[in-house]
């Protein structure tokens, strides 16, 4: 390399360098604060405060289902109803032979089915814990938003447009 090569090359280092240094952002972006529906602005490692606890809805008005196979909301309260392997403080309104004298709905067939659809004389033990799918619901501003759309609204979306089924 002879010596004007290579004083054109450290000059076009040097220019590259200033260049780099130039467009390299001055400062990093500060953190966004941290932010949770549940949690508020709490960090991590503190506790929060408990929200306040909403009162049950308890009007006894059926709820509409969402979807054909959801499991219905409960319309009452349910405070200390024991459920265990003792007593089903539910069936004891729901059960099939007694929900015409205590007018609650009775639990429907597939409550009585097992996994093989054989249809058994006693609640199925997978149907015996109701509130792994049925719960109360309380008057609270949701914590955070959705945008759930009825299947029956989806069907009568245009051919074509987002979210349709044709
Ligand atoms: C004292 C009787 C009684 C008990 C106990 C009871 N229910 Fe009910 N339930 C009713 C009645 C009556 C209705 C009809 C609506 C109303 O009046 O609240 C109902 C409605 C419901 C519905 C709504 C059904 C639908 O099609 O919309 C669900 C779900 C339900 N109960 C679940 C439960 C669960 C789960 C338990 C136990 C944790 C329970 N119930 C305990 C009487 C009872
Ligand atoms: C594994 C989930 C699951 C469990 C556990 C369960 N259910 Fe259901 N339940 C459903 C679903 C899903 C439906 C709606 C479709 C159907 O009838 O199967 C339903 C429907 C119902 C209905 C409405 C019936 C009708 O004809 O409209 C009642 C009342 C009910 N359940 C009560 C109960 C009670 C009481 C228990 C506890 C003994 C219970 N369920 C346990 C899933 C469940």
């Amino acid at each position: 390399m002879t010596g004007v090569a290579r004083i054109a090359g450290t000059l076009l280092l040097a220019a590259s360098l200033v260049l780099a240094g130039s467009s390299a952002p001055a400062q990093k972006a500060p953190a966004p604060p941290f932010g949770d529906a549940m949690r508020g602005a709490t960090p991590i490692p503190d506790s929060t405060r408990p929200p306040p606890v909403f009162p049950t809805e308890n009007k006894d008005i059926r709820r509409t289902r969402n979807y054909a196979m959801q499991p219905p909301t409960i319309p009452h309260t349910i405070d200390n109803y024991q459920v265990d392997k003792d007593f089903n403080r539910c069936m004891a309104c729901h059960a099939r032979t007694v929900a015409q004298d205590t007018g609650a709905i009775p639990v429907s067939v597939t409550h009585y089915m097992d996994r093989n659809n054989n249809v058994l004389a006693e609640i199925s033990p997978r149907r015996y814990f109701c509130t792994q799918c049925h719960v109360p619901q309380v008057e609270a501003k949701p914590l955070v938003g959705n945008t759930f759309v009825d299947v029956e609204r989806l069907l009568q979306r245009k051919p074509g447009v987002l979210g349709s089924t044709r």
